[in-house]
C-alpha cells in the first residue's frame, strides 16, 4: 500500500455541485478521502474502528440520512489526538457523534470526519472517595442512571429518559423534568480541535439552555459529576419510574430526534405548534407527532429533505398563527439551519 503523510496532503478541496465538471471533482475528492484513510489507518490502535462511507442513519434515533465520508471510533486519547491533528492539517471538518438522538443527517451524508465515542473505553463510571463520580463521554445516560441508582447516588434521575450519552448531553446541556446536565457537573475534560486535552471547572464554563460555549468546537471526553446525596437504591429507582411514566405518557415512541425546536422564553414550542393545528401534519414520511407536537417522527422512509420541509412549514404556520419564530434545537449535521430554511 502506498504510504502518504497526512501532513503533506494539504487542504481538502470543496466539492462543487453546480459545474459541468462535477464528476471529475467528486472522483478527485473521493480519492483524497481514500488517501487520508489509508494514511491514518496504520497509525491508529488495533481496536479503533476507522471506515469510509459509514452509513449514519442507523446511528441516529430518527433513522434519517446518508453516510460519513470518514468515520472513526477511537479507543484512546492518543488516537483521538492523532485524528484531530491530522484532520486539522488536511483541512478536514470534524464532527463529534454521540448517541445520535438530537441530529438530522443530510440525505447526501457529511463531508467530514465523524468521530464517535462508541468505543467501550469511553463508557466509564467511577465513583470517587469524595462522593463525586467520573463518567466517560460515551456512557449512555440510561446506564449512568442505572449505575447511580445501584450505588445509591441521587440527583441524576432526570437524565433517565434522555436518549443520549454523556458527551452529547454536555455539548447540548441536555435537560428534562426541570433539570439540565450542567446542574450536576463539577468539571469537564475535553479535547480541542487541535488535539489539546484540558480540564475545565464548571465555574469557568459558559452554559445556557441547550448550549455550552466551550464544547462548540471541542469534544468532551468525560466529566466529574456531583450527586445531590447518597440514599437507598429503591428511593432512586422510584423517582426514575415517576419520570419514566410521565415521559411515556407524553412523548411518542416512534423514531424521532427528540424535541425539534427550542422552547421560546416562557413558552412551550409543543403547545404553540399544537395550538396552530399542526399535529399530524406530514411531508413524505416525516410527521408532526399527534402525541407531542414538538416531536417530528419518522413514519418509515422519511428523508432529511422531508423533515426540513416540515420544519419550514411548521415555523411558517406558527409565525403566522402565534407571531413566534421557533428556532430548531436539533442539529443539522455539518450544515446550518439558516442556510436551508
Ligand atoms: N403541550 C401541548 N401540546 C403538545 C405538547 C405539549 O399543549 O403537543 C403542553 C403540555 O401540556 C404542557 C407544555 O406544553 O403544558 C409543556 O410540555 P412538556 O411538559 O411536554 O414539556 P416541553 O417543554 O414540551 C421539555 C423539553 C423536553 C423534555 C420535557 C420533559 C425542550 C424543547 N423540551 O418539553 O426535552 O423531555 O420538557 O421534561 O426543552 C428535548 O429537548 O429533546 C426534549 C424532549
Amino acid at each position: 500500500m502506498r504510504r502518504i503523510d497526512f501532513l503533506q496532503l494539504g487542504p481538502m478541496k470543496p466539492v462543487t455541485s453546480n459545474s459541468a465538471d462535477q464528476p471529475k471533482l467528486v472522483t478527485a475528492s473521493a480519492q483524497r478521502w481514500d488517501e487520508f484513510h489509508q494514511a491514518m489507518r496504520p497509525r491508529l490502535g488495533a481496536t479503533a474502528k476507522f471506515t469510509r462511507e459509514e452509513p449514519l442513519a442507523v446511528k441516529t434515533t430518527i433513522r434519517i440520512g446518508g453516510s460519513a465520508r470518514l468515520y472513526a471510533e477511537p479507543g484512546s486519547v492518543e488516537d483521538m489526538c492523532l485524528l484531530l491533528r491530522a484532520a486539522a492539517a488536511a483541512g478536514i471538518a470534524v464532527l463529534p457523534l454521540g448517541r445520535g438522538s438530537n441530529l438530522i443527517i443530510p440525505d447526501a451524508g457529511v463531508e467530514a470526519l465523524v468521530i464517535s465515542m462508541a468505543h467501550e473505553n469511553w463508557a466509564k463510571f467511577e465513583p470517587r472517595p469524595d462522593g463525586a463520580v467520573w463518567v466517560g463521554a460515551g456512557l449512555r445516560l440510561k446506564n449512568l442512571c442505572g449505575l447511580a441508582a445501584k450505588a445509591g447516588l441521587t440527583g441524576f434521575e432526570f437524565l433517565e429518559g434522555i436518549p443520549g450519552n454523556v458527551g452529547g448531553a454536555l455539548r447540548m446541556n441536555a435537560g428534562a423534568m426541570g433539570g439540565w446536565m450542567f446542574d450536576v457537573v463539577e468539571a469537564v475534560q475535553l479535547i480541542t480541535a487541535t488535539g489539546e486535552c484540558r480540564t475545565l471547572d464548571r465555574a469557568a464554563m459558559h452554559v445556557d439552555y441547550r448550549h455550552c460555549a466551550e464544547l462548540h468546537d471541542a469534544i468532551a471526553l468525560g466529566a466529574l459529576l456531583r450527586p445531590s446525596a447518597h440514599t437507598d437504591t429503591e428511593a432512586v429507582g422510584r423517582q426514575i419510574d415517576v419520570y419514566k411514566k410521565k415521559r411515556q405518557e407524553s412523548q411518542p415512541r416512534e423514531p424521532s430526534a427528540g424535541c425539534i425546536f427550542k422552547n421560546p422564553p416562557g413558552n412551550s414550542a409543543g403547545r404553540l405548534i399544537d395550538q396552530s393545528g399542526l399535529k399530524g401534519e406530514r411531508v413524505g414520511d416525516a410527521e408532526v407527532s399527534p402525541i407531542h407536537a414538538n416531536f417530528m417522527v419518522n413514519r418509515g422512509a422519511a428523508t432529511s429533505a422531508d423533515l426540513i420541509e416540515l420544519v419550514r412549514r411548521v415555523r411558517a404556520r406558527v409565525r403566522a398563527a402565534q407571531g413566534v419564530e421557533l428556532e430548531p434545537e436539533v442539529l443539522l449535521y455539518g450544515q446550518q439551519w439558516k442556510d436551508v430554511l
